[in-house]
């Protein structure tokens, strides 16, 4: 039986860990071909997703270098999985994220500035240049995954310049969404709650961290990777072909109570 994605080219951004890594890989099993990027000084962890895809899913993989805060970057990167994919880019998952907790009365414009450029300006200037190929290959059209948040849509302490981008990529997608719509380019977002990863890991090592966040998800337990990366291939399918400009909400219920 032919697979959902088969034919396609993806890229995945920060996929050498966690959430992009496990999206690449399920992509890669719905049967994409993907290109995965990760910071210059991460290469070898980009390089081993693609490796991974290569030897699970018998699909082509390409490891890229990739700064989302660097424009010129951006440009030469995109090229690059656009010739990967054979003059096509079906698939972006703009997945590069991270984040600094301080206090709102502590956050420092460095840290503002960084979080900002990473989450915020580089989902958009990644998407920019996707939708640029997705506008003008044949046939046109194409399909972006943004990850937002829980914390796009409610409150937490610690996290004010990662709610602020966070919220901004929901922006982002709606108006995306109604730009790029005539193009046939479908935008929708991922809003997860904490998932176990990497980056998350070591703050659940405080157990009043922990029961906290576990009170406030009624399903009581942390996403999984996998769980998110199905719901991004959802979105990805073309079961989603008429879904576009939605938030889709991952968290185990917390934004419902
Ligand atoms: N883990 C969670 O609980 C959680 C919850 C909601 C949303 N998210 C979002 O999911 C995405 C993936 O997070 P994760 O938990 O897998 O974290 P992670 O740290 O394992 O992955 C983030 C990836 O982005 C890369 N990255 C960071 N800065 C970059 C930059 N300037 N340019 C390119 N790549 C860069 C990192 O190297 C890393 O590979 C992020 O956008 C994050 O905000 C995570």
């Amino acid at each position: 039986m032919e697979k959902t994605l088969t034919g396609t080219t993806a890229l995945v951004t920060g996929a050498g860990s966690g959430l992009g890594q496990a999206t690449a890989l399920r992509l890669a099993a719905d049967g994409s071909r993907v290109a995965v990027t990760e910071l210059p000084h991460l290469q070898e962890r980009a390089e081993a997703t693609a490796t991974m895809i290569r030897e699970q899913h018998g699909v082509d993989a390409l490891a890229l270098s990739l700064d989302v805060t660097d424009l010129a970057n951006i440009t030469s990167c995109v090229a690059e999985v656009a010739a990967f994919g054979d003059g096509r880019l079906d698939l972006l998952v703009n997945n590069a994220g991270m984040n600094v907790l301080q206090p709102a009365f502590d956050v420092t414009e460095e840290a503002w500035d960084r979080v900002i450029a990473v989450n915020l300006k580089g989902v958009f200037f990644v998407a920019q240049a996707a939708g640029r190929v997705m506008r003008d290959q044949t046939p046109n059209g194409g399909c972006i995954v943004n990850i937002g948040s829980q914390f796009s849509f409610v409150g937490y302490p610690g996290r004010t310049a990662y709610a602020a981008s966070k919220s901004g990529v929901i922006g982002i997608t709606r108006m995306l969404c109604v730009e790029w719509a005539e193009h046939n380019i479908r935008v929708n977002a991922i809003c997860p709650t904490f998932v176990d990863t990497p980056l998350t890991r070591p703050f659940f090592e405080d157990q009043d961290f922990k029961q906290d966040a576990l009170r406030r998800i009624p399903l009581g337990r942390l996403a999984t990777p996998d769980e998110v990366a199905a719901g991004i291939a959802y979105l990805a399918s073309p079961g989603a072909a008429m879904v576009t400009g939605h938030s889709l909400m991952m968290d185990g219920g917390w934004t419902a109570i």
